[in-house]
């Protein structure tokens, strides 16, 4: 599903360099649920941002679903995003002034394909069916996790991108959204990344990359 080979990520700095990815080499399998662990300032949003195709490598190659997809311009990324991949924030990013189904019903909107029954049954499945009309200030942080999550799931997009989707939440209800996360996993099958500071996150996933200085610095199966 993912293959990134050899990609480098170097942001200029005035008049030096900062490489913040130096060589990553990994594989992703198609329906696995991976976790990637490390420091603050590894390089691990970076990592994500790439996979994700909200940005291009510096050089190397990034194989997803067998194609190509390093050198492709803004346009043709913003389609395979659409298209193929579901992201989660660490602050949920949903828009203030719409609903929770509103926000939802987005997550189809750009892939071209508005469907509101389809976007109350995503509510549904992470147990929001009585929140459908409240804004995001009406919900807890847990809440608009869950709708964000709705939001990524309801195109059923083969790839699941997760920037630490516990980091603004306390233990209990950083468990429960991973209940949910991987609940929705197995149930649809589909490949999941996710960042996480914390090892009792991690350890709901079926690998965990360690990132160290923007190299993979170890991999551990569970
Ligand atoms: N757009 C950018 N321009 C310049 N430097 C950046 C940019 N994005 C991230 N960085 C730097 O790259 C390093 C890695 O950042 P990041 O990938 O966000 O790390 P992590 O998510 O592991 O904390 C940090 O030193 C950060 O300041
Ligand atoms: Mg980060």
């Amino acid at each position: 599903m993912i293959r990134l080979q050899d990609i480098t990520k170097v942001y200029p700095m005035g008049k030096r360099e900062l490489e913040v990815l130096r060589g990553v080499n990994l594989h992703v399998k198609k329906g696995e649920m991976v976790a990637i662990m490390g420091p603050s300032g590894s390089g691990k949003t970076t990592m994500l941002n790439l996979i994700g195709c909200l940005d291009i490598p510096s050089s190397g190659n990034y194989y997803l679903d067998e194609k190509e997809v390093s050198r492709l311009s803004r346009g043709e990324l913003a389609e395979v995003r659409a298209q193929k991949i579901g992201f989660i924030f660490q602050t949920y990013n949903l828009l203030p002034q719409l609903s929770a189904l509103a926000n939802v019903e987005l997550g189809m909107r750009y892939a071209g394909r508005l469907d509101t029954g389809q976007a109350r049954e995503a509510l549904n499945r992470v147990g929001l069916s009585e929140r459908a009309s409240h804004k995001p200030s009406e919900l807890s942080g847990g809440e608009q996790q869950r709708v964000s999550i709705a939001r990524a799931l309801v195109k059923d997009p083969p790839l699941i991108l997760a920037d630490e989707p516990t980091g603004n939440l306390d233990s209990h209800t950083g468990e429960e959204i991973m209940s949910i996360l991987t609940e929705l996993h197995k149930e649809q099958n589909n490949t999941l990344v996710m960042i996480t500071h914390e090892a009792d996150i991690a350890r709901h996933c079926q690998r965990i990359i360690h990132i160290k200085d923007g190299q993979v610095e170890w991999e551990e199966e569970l």
